[in-house]
């Protein structure tokens, strides 16, 4: 950590390493195309100095711009050349300018050196010679160049023969912050904001820290508050809080990050002294666009809003009897004259359910209440929906909105804030779950139906599409309380950018930046996080039911915590079976998903069993693919995911002395308490399904 600062720089820790024969392509800097006096140019360059002043002992001399290089491609083979790449001429796009590429970004795409096909933010490294040339249309792709250097030189890997040309898949990869302006979080583990304390805004050396390390992963976009604006978050939107908030807008503008806000909906009441907040009502109207003009002026680098509407008690459109369509729609166009873009949450459902209620499923609602006006919404606004239909559970299936929507902007949103997943105390590694929700077929459409198809933009066509993470940090020292939760927050951005990438590759980069080069932390390390996930899933709610967590602060067992409440989470156990039936006999959930998938759901036989009791109720005797009992398997899992996390913790003791002292103990004290928690879960579930069942463990192990 840095004593001074009282925080630490995760994977920006620029000391001493290993040359690797690198140091010759970096001793001197030269830039072609580039304004030296961009804000982001300045911020790459002086990122790359430090990096490998830090790192390699460089002091890299920066030549200056040379205007009179910006066009062609003369050879250089002596250091590191920055050319912005200037498309000048039709001959230089190449016959195939108009592929999918540069139609779908509206932008045209630049062919660069090596002939390799370049879009915005994106970026290519070549080695020739002594030198190593980096090109990029932007200066976001210069930034997020001098990022992937900074990484192989982290790593210790050789520059030679690097060859390498990167587009980020998603054109927003944001973070979705949930603080408060009291400066506490919501969903929060890793202490109080570092943006907000006392219902004010903090500007200090953090968020430029902040700022780095999300830009060094590719993250474009960040969402300062949380989606539940209320009291003095609701006055973010006046001239009490622009002057601060432009000065953190233009923090971020340096490292090529656009700032969003979280907007509340009854605005025009709380803040207008209107009546309403009816988006078909003009008064509504005119004083939403007064009030965007006024905020556009006053905050330069505003991407636009947020927004949670008719959502868990949050105000929205419904309560004027209008749509959905009708309140994002007239926001998006209050905000269009700026470019601005409205982001509209899909988490809207009926959080005042009836327990007795067997018709109303929850998992059905976003679908319902947004799939019939698929189409209707303007062009810059984006549906951001849930991974799952119900709430970031371990294992759900994929919203059926995603890629259920064919003519509308969407953005997935995942939670590395880890409020069902172990609150970073358990350690649970997000990236495999997030890789295959990415990859799942929505069969919306032949070639191009995955998730990552829709959110990219490859599917429809669509620039206004990414994804978007609930962040999981904090003003902790470490960021993320738990050190290895900060592998789920690097992980998240970098997957975000490059989708292709796999959830060990991610690790190989993470670890020994983060941690340690040395083999055997890496091996153990990835260990422990590649199984987490399956670990964590085994010891908590079985075979994709969800809940069972103690109601409100979402950490720790309780079976039937929340299966009497109002919010719709019900695993509906009896003495004979456990689980919902969303087939076409019970809620019809399974319907919203295209074929073969809806029938795949429907069936008990070909259903993933992973998510069987999610959409079947099944009785404990049901015989699974494993040949074991339903009621058999619950035990098992729950006895193994224990014996997992002690064997979790066994490793990570034999670490000791090869990783940083500080984050050895604190991880440590982390997985002490997580074998607490597995041990109650463990016991609890079993207890639970042996008293309802009365079916006793083939194994006799002791179920109290
Ligand atoms: C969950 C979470 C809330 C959050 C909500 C949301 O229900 O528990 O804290 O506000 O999701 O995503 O809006």
């Amino acid at each position: 950590m840095d004593a001074k600062k009282g925080w630490t720089q995760l994977w920006l820790k620029y000391d001493r390493r290993e040359d690797c024969g690198n140091g010759k392509y970096l001793t001197r800097i030269q830039t072609e195309g580039f304004d030296l006096n961009h804000c982001i140019v300045k911020s790459a360059l002086r990122e790359l100095q430090n990096a490998l002043s830090g790192m390699l002992g460089i002091t890299a001399k920066t030549d200056g711009a040379n205007e009179e290089r910006q066009i062609g491609y003369p050879m250089r083979n002596e250091g590191l050349i920055l050319r912005k790449m200037i498309c000048e001429t039709a001959k230089d796009l190449g016959k195939d300018h108009s592929e999918k590429f540069a139609d779908n970004t509206k932008n045209i795409a630049k062919i660069t050196h090596s002939g390799k096909k370049l879009g915005p933010e994106g970026y290519a490294i070549s080695q020739e010679g002594e030198g190593l040339l980096i090109e990029a249309m932007d200066e976001n792709g210069l930034l997020y160049a001098v990022f992937h250097l900074i990484r192989l030189v982290s790593m210790g890997k050789s520059l030679t023969g690097l060859h390498v040309c990167i587009n980020p898949d998603n054109p927003l990869r944001m973070f979705d912050h949930w603080d408060n302006m009291d400066g506490s979080i919501e969903r929060g583990y890793s202490g109080e904001s570092f943006f907000f304390e006392n219902n004010d805004i903090i500007l200090d050396d953090r968020i430029v820290d902040y700022a780095r390390l999300v830009a060094s992963i590719g993250i474009n976009a960040v969402v300062i508050n949380n989606v539940n604006v209320k009291q003095t978050a609701t006055y973010l939107i006046t001239d009490r809080f622009y002057d601060k908030i432009s000065k953190m807008a233009q923090i971020f503008a340096d490292y090529g990050i656009r700032l969003f806000i979280s907007l509340n909906y009854a605005a025009t009441i709380e803040l207008g002294g209107l009546s309403s907040a009816d988006p078909l009502d003009s008064q509504v109207v005119a004083w939403w666009q007064e009030k965007m003009k006024e905020c556009f002026s006053a905050i330069p680098n505003l991407g636009g809003f947020l927004v949670k509407a008719d959502s868990e008690g949050r105000p929205g459109p419904f309560s004027y009897g209008r749509t959905q369509a009708d309140g994002a729609n007239m926001l998006a166009d209050a905000v269009k004259p700026y470019g601005g873009i409205i982001i509209w949450r899909c988490f809207v459902y009926n959080c005042t359910q009836d327990w007795r209620d067997y018709k109303t499923d929850r998992a059905r609602a976003g679908y319902d209440n947004f799939i019939g006006m698929d189409g209707d919404y303007r062009e810059n606004v984006i549906l951001q929906i849930k991974n799952g239909p119900m709430d970031f559970q371990i294992r759900e299936p994929v919203h059926p909105l995603l890629g259920g929507l064919q003519k509308t902007n969407q953005m997935l949103e995942v939670q590395i804030a880890q409020e069902y997943t172990g609150h970073q105390i358990d350690v649970c590694y997000l990236i495999p779950m997030f890789k295959e929700i990415l990859d799942f077929h929505t069969y919306c459409k032949p070639g191009a139906d995955t998730v990552a198809d829709m959110i990219s933009g490859r599917n429809m066509g669509n620039r206004n599409t990414g994804i978007a993470a609930v962040i999981n940090t904090g003003n902790d020292s470490n960021w993320t309380g738990n050190d290895l939760a900060a592998a789920n927050l690097y992980g998240f951005g970098r997957l975000a950018f490059q989708t292709s990438l796999s959830p060990e590759e991610i690790l190989d980069e993470w670890i020994p930046m983060n941690l340690s080069a040395d083999p055997e932390v890496i091996a153990t390390v990835k260990r422990i996080l590649l199984h987490s996930r399956e670990t964590y899933e085994k010891y908590t709610s079985p075979l994709g039911i969800g809940w069972m967590v103690t109601p409100n602060s979402h950490y720790g067992c309780s079976v039937d915590g929340y299966e009497y409440s109002r919010w719709g989470t019900y695993h509906r156990a009896d003495h004979l079976g456990i689980g919902v039936d969303r087939t076409d006999k019970g809620t019809g959930y399974a319907q919203q998903y295209y074929e073969p998938n809806a029938s795949m759901y429907n069936s008990i036989e070909n259903c993933p069993e992973e998510l069987l009791l999610f959409f079947h109720h099944v009785p404990y005797n049901y015989v699974l693919k494993t040949g074991k009992t339903l009621i058999q398997h619950i035990y098992d899992s729950h006895f193994e995911g224990f014996d997992e996390a002690q064997e979790f913790a066994q490793a990570w003791k034999s670490l000791k002395g090869k990783v940083d002292e500080t984050i050895f103990n604190t991880v440590r004290e982390r997985f002490e308490r997580q074998l607490e928690n597995a041990r109650e879960w463990r016991d609890q579930v079993n207890a639970y399904f042996y008293r309802k069942s009365g079916i006793a463990d083939e194994k006799g192990r002791p179920i109290y």
